[in-house]
């Protein structure tokens, strides 16, 4: 058994870590063939993406993907920790997963993702959750195939967590979820430590992967006919610092540019480390998608100093100014946390006034959720529920104003769509633009998911657009 601790997790040093090829145990290929799995994933793209490994990994030991947990032999919640909300959903989850498996006691439950590398969490589980099979961390998911076997073989609990990053896996399989979108780790962990935020306690520090095993996997993912790339990692500007004295993410979009890909999207910037390399890479290449997302969370720098972005209003404001300067047609969207402790009624209007200049063309707005262990979580509070839910709302209210406003100017003219599929409305196909914003819209011709159409836009709506195909 391994426990989580966030004081290991906190430690950051010049340790080494090797790149190790994944193999999969052969004695165990196949043993649960006839058994079905059901996968929850909450949260962000790098859980989406863990989660098409894991059911990889799932379908060699044999079993088989099913979309309702009720008629499922193995539950895996892949969980999140971001906030208090992700964190009870799961354990929502789990409740109704406790009653399942009153009445099908062979029914194996597991859990992975962030929240198994928070102490509290493992530690309730070990107390209140006695039908919990088994626990997996973020950093020994190459383990979950022994582990499941484990568990079920020795019917124990088996939790599984190291506190700290291990040697970084190459080569664990993957089951895409899309045939024509495909997300590519470039690099793991985060060592910025906003004060809010518990990533940098359940991801571990940032590790980059090697630049030709990143070049490689999108060779193969051409050669499969996928026609989009989202570069991820929860900080994707520090790409390269661990690993290059002079290869950065603008040298590796510019590679990947190079190739016969038609779109690159990556996520998430932090606005500190965005370098006007990036940015020039971005603005040069068609295939590289003009639509960057700069998480703000706030448009006071009392504020974003206490929340230790490193960063000013101002200079966060010189940035987005440039990239909307050298990038052509390029749309912003961002991340906004209200009620931050001690953010005044001055400091909010800071924001709404950030808001106003910027016009995003999208946001993610969040009530700051204390986090266990973070330094946030300790900082006196005083501004009560009720005066955060009235600021988000004033937030979204005005974000939501300057979507339609924004949408409202791509009326009559012509956008690049990537068919996705068949939308709800009867024969509406639906994609995203370029700039990453949903069309749904009409063809005379026969469209298949895939294909990149140009649409013309005929009305706007706040969150998606309607159209009809050339
Ligand atoms: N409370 C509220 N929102 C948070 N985020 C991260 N941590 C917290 C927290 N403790 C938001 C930030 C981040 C996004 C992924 O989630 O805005 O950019
Ligand atoms: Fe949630 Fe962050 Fe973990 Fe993603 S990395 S699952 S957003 S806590």
């Amino acid at each position: 058994m391994h426990i989580p601790d966030y004081r290991e997790a906190r430690t950051r040093d010049k340790r080494d870590y090797k790149r190790v090829g994944f193999t999969f145990d052969k004695s165990i290929i196949n043993k649960y063939c006839g058994k079905k799995y059901f996968i929850k994933t909450y949260g962000c793209q790098m859980n989406e993406r863990d989660s098409e490994t894991i059911s990889a990994l799932l379908e060699q030991l044999g079993f088989t993907k099913v979309d309702d947990y009720l008629s499922a032999d193995l539950v895996l919640l892949n969980t999140c920790s971001i906030r208090e909300n992700a964190h009870n959903k799961a354990f929502g989850m789990l409740g109704r997963l406790k009653h399942l498996k009153n009445e099908k006691k062979s029914l194996i439950i597991g859990i992975s993702g962030c929240m198994a590398q928070e102490n509290s969490v493992v530690s309730e589980i070990l107390q209140n959750y006695p039908f919990v099979n088994f626990v997996v961390g973020t950093h020994n998911l190459y383990q979950l195939p022994d582990i499941i076997d484990k568990a079920i073989k020795d019917n124990s609990q088996e939790i599984e967590v190291f506190s700290r990053e291990g040697d970084l896996y190459e080569g664990l399989p993957v089951i895409r979820s899309n045939p024509y979108k495909a997300f590519v780790n470039i690099i793991y962990g985060c060592d910025k430590f906003c004060t809010y935020c518990v990533v940098p306690y359940t991801r571990g520090r940032e590790r980059s992967r090697k630049k030709e095993d990143i070049l490689q996997e999108i060779d193969g993912l051409i050669q499969d006919g996928y026609k989009e790339v989202t570069l991820l990692g929860q900080n994707v500007n520090a790409y390269g610092k661990d690993l290059y004295d002079d290869y950065n993410l603008g040298n590796l979009l510019e590679d990947i540019a190079q190739k016969d890909i038609p779109r690159i999207r990556f996520m998430t910037s932090h606005p500190w480390d965005f370098t006007d390399k990036m940015i020039e890479v971005i603005g040069k290449y068609s295939n590289i998608m003009p639509s960057v997302h700069l998480p703000v969370q706030s448009g006071s720098s009392r504020i974003l100093r206490l929340m230790g972005r490193r960063y000013t209003r101002e200079s966060y404001l010189e940035l987005f100014h440039k990239i909307k300067k050298i990038v052509p047609g390029v749309t912003i969207s961002t991340d906004i946390i209200v009620g931050f402790p001690g953010e005044s009624e001055e400091d909010f209007l800071e924001t709404l006034s950030l808001v106003e200049e910027c016009k995003y063309d999208n946001a993610f707005t969040f009530i700051f959720s204390a986090r266990e262990g973070t330094p946030a979580a300790k900082l006196e509070d005083s501004v009560s529920l009720k005066e955060k839910e009235e600021r988000l709302h004033r937030l979204n209210e005005v974000v939501n104003y300057y979507f339609l406003e924004n949408n409202k100017a791509l009326e009559g003219k012509v956008v690049k769509v990537l068919v996705e599929g068949i939308s709800e409305k009867k024969n509406m196909y639906f994609g995203y633009s370029d700039t990453n914003k949903l069309i749904n819209f009409s063809c005379e011709k026969k469209l298949q998911p895939g294909d990149i159409v140009d649409v013309l836009i005929v009305s706007a709506k706040t969150w998606s657009l309607d159209g009809k195909c050339e």
